[in-house]
């Protein structure tokens, strides 16, 4: 027999854990980075618009399922609705999207490695150990692997710890910690040399950049990608919320947190770009292209540690140890849907689920790893610019033409009766129906065409 299952015990613990989730690499690796290659602040404008436009609205058709079918993605879509057409299409829709999101945690737990090696750097550079730190912050396999596995083992140590004891207690705290640590960084980037160049490419927008169809569909991916949608993984956080909650606030909640701090960390990156490049750092080629996406934050954030003098390696310690958990805090929202799907259609306990999943997803890691060159940007792509979107649309047609409009109206009135009056439903129903996937299919059609 299956467990009863648990949900999250407070608001707060919601709220911290979903923020815990949307919070993570792809505000501050990712974000900036794709700032910095889309031409800055015209960039920074699209994803904003497009977070709110788009990502919302798809953001509470997944917790609106989630919550309502109060099971994992590939039975939520089908306990939903009676017809078998229906069904079928929800079936695949959940499948994908679980699929979805273990290919993006088998990417991200690489990244989130070099998250882990950095943090260990200042420790053996304070110690004298130089070999040390040159192999943790070098790119050779060996050490690729090893993080990559280390950290693998932390997310599934997580999770099969359970809902209450394992995500919402790791998410409650620490995420503050960041935005505090976050500000005091941007303060003093901004004495630097170079900064204001950096916040002039963030702030100034170039207006005929805008509508760059390369520019959105990068743009519509980050939003995607950094709000955690189309793989399922705020549809099962979405499950475990209580029945009273209002649940078009949380949402908005958890996009105005997860925006803030993106925007915050372009506040921070964007200047520290432009200061290492004042000292001679070479971050654009000739024709003014990004040089290493992938790595840039590991060439101008330890830059930046470095100049501030004998503090800097304990600044560079607890900022990478905050960015480790920022990750933690994601990643083991990706392998939740995953296990809460084998546990609940194959019986599994969650303990050897988790681990079976877990191990899984570390083979595709260590495929991604053995074959960087060939698969890692392509996983990448694969998943966040087109994967998740596509899902994102596929999802947002199901709440507006397949489930009862009715059934979700009763749904969000668990909260209050009132939410009828209100202006959520007064705009989201026909938005989900027909705005979202044809805004979503035209960026996408623009992109290829
Ligand atoms: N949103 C997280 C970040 O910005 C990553 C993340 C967590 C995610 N769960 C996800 C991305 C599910 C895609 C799908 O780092």
């Amino acid at each position: 027999m299956s467990q009863p299952r648990v949900g999250f015990q407070s608001r707060i613990g919601f709220i911290m854990a979903a923020a815990g989730s949307a919070v993570g690499l792809g505000n501050i690796w990712s974000f900036p980075t794709q700032t910095a290659q889309n031409g800055g602040a015209a960039f920074v404008l699209m994803y904003l618009l497009l977070a709110f436009v788009l990502a919302y609205p798809a953001l509470m058709a997944e917790l609106t399922i989630g919550r309502a079918a109060n099971t994992n993605p590939v039975s939520a879509f089908t306990k939903l609705t009676s017809n078998k057409g229906s069904q079928a299409y929800g079936r695949l829709v959940g499948f994908l999207c679980i699929v979805c999101g273990s290919l993006i945690l088998s990417f991200y737990a690489l990244v989130a490695g070099w998250m882990v090696t950095y943090t260990a750097e200042p420790i053996t550079t304070g110690l004298g150990l130089t070999e040390a730190s040159s192999w943790l912050t070098g790119s050779s396999t060996m050490r690729n692997l090893t993080f990559t596995w280390l950290f693998m083992f932390l997310t599934v140590w997580v999770i099969s710890k359970g809902v209450v004891e394992g995500i919402e207690r790791w998410s409650t705290r620490l995420m503050p910690m960041l935005v505090v640590l976050l500000v005091v960084l941007i303060a003093y980037v901004l004495t630097l040399d170079g900064a204001e160049k950096g916040l002039q490419m963030y702030l100034v927008p170039d207006f005929s950049q805008i509508w760059n169809p390369q520019l959105m569909v990068s743009a519509m991916g980050q939003a995607f990608f950094s709000l955690s949608l189309g793989a399922g993984t705020m549809l099962i956080y979405g499950s475990y919320v209580k029945k009273e909650e209002h649940l078009p606030k949380l949402g908005a909640q958890i996009t105005l947190i997860d925006t803030g701090i993106a925007f915050t960390a372009g506040l921070l990156i964007l200047p520290a770009i432009f200061v290492a490049e004042h000292n001679g750092i070479t971050i654009f080629d000739a024709s003014g292209k990004l040089i290493a996406e992938d790595t840039l934050v590991f060439t101008v954030l330890p830059a930046l540690f470095n100049s501030m003098g004998n503090v800097g390696g304990f600044v560079a310690f607890g900022f990478f140890a905050l960015m480790t958990i920022a990750a933690l805090t994601s990643s083991i929202s990706m392998l939740e849907s995953p296990v809460a799907y084998v546990t609940e259609e194959f019986g599994l306990s969650r303990k050897k689920a988790t681990w079976l999943v877990g191990a899984i997803i570390t083979v595709v890691s260590t495929l991604i790893v053995l074959n960087f060159e060939s698969l890692f940007i392509f996983v990448i792509v694969l998943t966040t610019k087109y994967g998740q979107p596509l899902l994102g649309l596929m999802t947002c047609v199901f709440a507006g033409w397949l489930w009862h409009r009715n059934a979700i109206l009763k749904e969000l009135q668990h909260h209050s009766q009132a939410i009828e009056a209100g202006w959520f439903w007064k705009i989201w129903p026909w938005y989900v129906k027909f705005v979202c996937p044809v805004a979503i299919a035209i960026v996408f059609l623009n992109s290829i065409l």
